[in-house]
């Protein structure tokens, strides 16, 4: 049987959305944003197993806030090096694999479940979008404009990213190249990627502005969780009641707490 695996790499050191810890482990309502995501991916029907490569310094820390049924890897050098190390510790039995980031904390499992589905349903490499509500403009080095793309034909990518395994396995193959997502490693093998449509909510949060708006649309859902997007109740942990959380720190009952 066909199993889907979804892998999340949180191995950078991403600091620079502050709080002095890296940003897969700033707090969002209390709790990690690695830890939202992840619980998405498990409400999600469609994922069987979920891998995430966290830093060496992390791995034990993020195993014991993810409970015993999210496999946690040492990550590597590069973004990649970490997908590449999540993707060989996935079990075999997997052809299907989902690409997610930690950061957008807030994703649908709706919208995970149709990556997922639009993969089982044949197409190689699937990508979530949303239309773009900003005029983009391409400049040169020095700010100069070059070109005013065709808004109407533009779309900010969103993740989770669907592949089926060996596609994605040949991509994290090729060298050296200057991609910022695992689709462009995918097309650049003349693989064709197609889309479906992404949601608000799967923003990713990257400045402190994010984390505002990402606490306020988390209250929101744990006011009204009936009105909310369907399967994005309140995060549960599975494990980790042993696990206190506070801004900036994250430390297990018993140790000191300097
Ligand atoms: O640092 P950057 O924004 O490129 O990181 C993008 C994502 O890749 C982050 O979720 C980060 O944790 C992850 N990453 C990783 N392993 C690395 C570097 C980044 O998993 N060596």
């Amino acid at each position: 049987m066909t199993r889907v695996v979804a892998i999340v790499p949180a191995a950078g050191k991403g600091l620079r959305l502050g709080g002095g810890v890296p940003k897969a482990l700033r707090l969002l309502g209390g709790r990690p944003l690695l830890v939202h995501a992840v619980e998405a991916l498990r409400r999600a029907t469609l994922v069987d197993d979920i891998v995430v490569a966290a830093p060496a310094a992390e791995v034990a820390l993020a195993a014991e806030l993810l409970g015993p049924s999210v496999r946690v890897v040492e990550g590597g050098a590069e973004r990649v090096d970490s997908c590449r190390l999540a993707l060989e510790a996935a079990p075999a039995a997997v052809d299907v694999v989902l690409v997610h980031d930690a950061a957008r904390a807030l994703t649908p499992s709706a919208l995970i479940d149709a990556v997922a589905a639009a993969v089982l349903a044949g197409a190689p490499a699937v990508i979530p979008v949303v239309a773009v509500t900003d005029t983009v403009r391409e400049v040169d080095p020095t700010g100069r404009v070059v070109r005013t793309p065709d808004r109407s034909l533009l779309r900010a990518v969103q993740t989770p990213q669907g592949f089926h395994r060996d596609v994605l396995a040949r991509a994290y193959a090729l060298e050296g190249l200057l991609v910022t997502d695992d689709a462009g490693m995918v097309e650049a093998l003349g693989v064709e990627v197609t889309t479906v449509p992404g949601h608000g909510d799967a923003f990713k949060v990257t400045t402190p502005a994010d984390l505002i708006l990402a606490e306020a649309l988390l209250a929101a859902r744990n006011a009204a969780p009936t009105r909310a997007s369907p399967g994005t109740g309140p995060p549960r942990l599975e494990k980790g009641s042993d696990v206190v959380f506070e801004e900036g720190k994250l430390f297990q009952e018993g140790n000191a707490r300097g």
